[in-house]
């Protein structure tokens, strides 16, 4: 496996892949990978000629009271994974060599941000298309791998590819969890061991409420309301949202048809977890 640190490296490597016709698949993570990422890893070694992935901690989409300084990172377990999963380039620079200077062009994502996580986190998204869009350039993808749990990043994603052109295909993939449901998480390690426990709710909740609409439950604020309280009743998280909207536009539905996504996120001491369910009436 190559490590690479230098975004001109990367890209002239990836300019060559394609003169070779060669297909990339690139899996974009900011490290602390678990059994989620190792998904998308597997995807892409099955789809693709070459895998690359990239650890990298992106400023840009961390606003300012948030957990960028505590962001977990462990490169040497990353790296230990990649070679696991067969990656054949791991991209891993500096905040430095991402951001030699201020960018004077940004991405502004103008739609499916005003719900869910882009509504709590101001900016988080332009941060991420903005990122993704220098990614995009640099390793040239055939393929791009994200996982639903992420479900808003991946309506987003599916906007910026199509509305800049890039020749690249999306694939999302399904969310891995533990046991009890709960979605493996990077900062599922900053849950104290009795939130642990607690944190299951979050899909068993998301469960219910689809068992619900999939009854034929039509008043939504009752059954929204019902569910913020179970959480807040049987576990000391509190929810920031839960919400029911199309997917992927993500709008507010009037009549329960189509695809439909559940989501929520809920901030414990330490840890703000999302989780959402995304199916078919
Ligand atoms: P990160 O949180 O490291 O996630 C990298 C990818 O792993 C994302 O596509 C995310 O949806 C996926 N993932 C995380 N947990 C998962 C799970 N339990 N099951 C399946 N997939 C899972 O998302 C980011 O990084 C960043 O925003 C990034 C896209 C890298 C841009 O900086």
């Amino acid at each position: 496996m190559n490590i690479l640190s230098n975004p001109h490296q990367l890209q002239e490597i990836s300019t060559q892949l394609k003169k070779d016709q060669v297909s990339i698949g690139f899996v974009p993570t900011m490290g602390y990978l678990h059994e989620g990422h190792r998904a998308l890893l597997k995807k892409a070694r099955e789809q693709n000629d070459v895998v690359i992935m990239s650890v990298f901690v992106n400023p840009l989409q961390f606003g300012p009271n948030e957990d960028l300084e505590s962001y977990p990172r462990d490169f040497e377990h990353d790296k230990q994974v990649a070679i696991e999963e067969g990656v054949d380039y791991l991209f891993h620079p500096s905040e430095e060599e991402m951001y030699p200077e201020p960018m004077s062009v940004i991405v502004k994502v103008e739609r499916r941000t005003n719900c869910l996580c882009g509504r709590s986190r101001p900016g988080h998204f332009d941060g991420v298309a903005t990122v993704l869009t220098k990614l995009f350039h640099l390793v040239q993808p055939t393929n791009v791998y994200f996982g639903k749990k992420d479900a808003q990043q991946v309506a987003i994603v599916d906007g910026l590819i199509e509305n800049f052109h890039f020749p690249i295909n999306l694939v999302a993939v399904n969310t891995v969890r533990e046991e009890d449901g709960l979605a493996k998480s990077s900062r599922n390690i900053r849950l104290t061991p009795t939130e642990r426990q607690e944190a299951g709710i979050l899909y068993k909740s998301l469960s219910f409420a689809r068992a619900e609409l999939i009854k034929g439950t039509d008043n939504l604020e009752i059954l929204k309301k019902h569910v913020v309280e179970l959480i807040e009743r049987e576990s000391s998280g509190k929810v920031d949202y839960f919400e029911i909207l199309s997917y992927p536009q993500l709008e507010n539905v009037k009549q329960l048809t189509g695809e439909i996504i559940i989501a929520i996120a809920v901030q414990f001491s330490k840890a703000r977890l999302i989780d959402n369910i995304i199916f078919k009436i």
